[in-house]
Order: C-alpha cells, then sequence, then structure tokens
C-alpha cells in the first residue's frame, strides 16, 4: 500500500477529494493529514471522514524537527501539498526528495511566489485580463511555486468572469485531476 500525507492549511476541498477518491482503493491510502491551520475546516472534515489529522506550530514544522519525525514515523511515499500555505523547509525536503508534490491555482510561472495564492490569483488574472488560466501541479523545491512542473491543464477566463467565476472553475478542474495526478504518480 503506498501511503500519502497530505499538508493543507484551510477549507481542504482537496484533501477531503483525494481522501474519498482513494477510500476503497487496494493500492494508495491517505494515512495522515497535517495543518499549521489549528482552526482549519480541513480538520471538520477529517473528523468526519475519520482520517487523523495533526496541527503543528512554526516551532514544530521550520525550528525543530517535530514535524519531520512525524513524517518519518508516517513513512509516506508522496507529500502532498493541497492548499498548503507555509513554505516548506528545507531540511524536510532534503529527507523526501522527489516526495513533495503541490498544487497551484494556476498556470506557473505566471501567478506564483509569495502571497499568490487561492482568491488573491483569481483577482489577479481577472485584473490582467487572462483569458486562460488554470491548474499546475509541480515538485516542491526550496523556492515557492518553481519546482518541476507534473502536469498543467487550462480553462477559458471569458471578458464578464469574476475571480469568484474563476475559482469555481479552477475548483472544478482541481476535483477532475489532482487524485488521477497523484494515482499515476504512485505507479
Ligand atoms: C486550492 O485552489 C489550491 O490550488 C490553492 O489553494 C486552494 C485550497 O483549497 N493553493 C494555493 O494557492 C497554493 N499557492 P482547498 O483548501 O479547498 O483544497
Amino acid at each position: 500500500m503506498k501511503r500519502v500525507v497530505i499538508f493543507a492549511s484551510g477549507s481542504g476541498s482537496n484533501a477531503e477529494n483525494l481522501i474519498k477518491f482513494f477510500h476503497n482503493s487496494d493500492n494508495v491510502s491517505v494515512i495522515q493529514v497535517l495543518t499549521n491551520n489549528p482552526h482549519a475546516k480541513v480538520l471538520d472534515r477529517c473528523k468526519n471522514l475519520k482520517v487523523s489529522a495533526l496541527s503543528f506550530n512554526r516551532f514544530a514544522f521550520s525550528k525543530s524537527k517535530d514535524v519531520l519525525n512525524v513524517l518519518k514515523a508516517s513513512e509516506p511515499d508522496l507529500i502532498v501539498l493541497a492548499g498548503f500555505l507555509w513554505k516548506f523547509p528545507e531540511f524536510i525536503l532534503k529527507e523526501f526528495e522527489g516526495k513533495v508534490i503541490n498544487i497551484h491555482p494556476a498556470l506557473l510561472p505566471k501567478y506564483g511566489g509569495k502571497g499568490m495564492y487561492g482568491k488573491f490569483v483569481h483577482e489577479a488574472v481577472v485584473a490582467n485580463k487572462e483569458t486562460e488560466t488554470g491548474i499546475t501541479i509541480h515538485y516542491v523545491n526550496e523556492n515557492y511555486d518553481e519546482g518541476a512542473i507534473i502536469f498543467q491543464t487550462k480553462c477559458s477566463v471569458l471578458a464578464s468572469d469574476t475571480a469568484e467565476d474563476v475559482a469555481h472553475k479552477i475548483h472544478l478542474l482541481e476535483m477532475e485531476h489532482f487524485p488521477k495526478i497523484v494515482k499515476r504518480l504512485l505507479e
């Protein structure tokens, strides 16, 4: 059984989608969700889905080895960042080289970098009158949104689209493609 650990900071719709997708799988299991936000909705989702979840603070994540040790004990085959907003520490990446991926709600390298997450991405896309946007799934390295790209897919942006409209289109793309890419990576 391949083991997946998810990191999420907020709502966790992608985390829930991944958990449900692999729920009856014989090959892949989401074993744990980790969050930096003790009030994140993802924790309620995990409770309902009966998946182990844990929140941690910045010290545990990047100053001590607490989160690293939790991860080592979990022995993940893949660490999936699904709406996780903190920069991943290099010393953790080193231990899990090539095993940490992220989803970003834009066509990187466009609209990436610090502060570019969630609705801020869609607002920028609309403000710049883009005619298309999309999602990027990529490996994580020490810089925000810069690791090797695994998968991208696009959707159109109409002149009449609001940032909320774009967010909805992106959400649908994420729901459809993210679990399939995770599955493919683990095969
Ligand atoms: C997703 O759209 C994800 O692509 C984005 O945050 C959202 C999380 O939603 N990630 C980033 O912006 C990372 N820079 P969720 O919590 O409902 O899965």
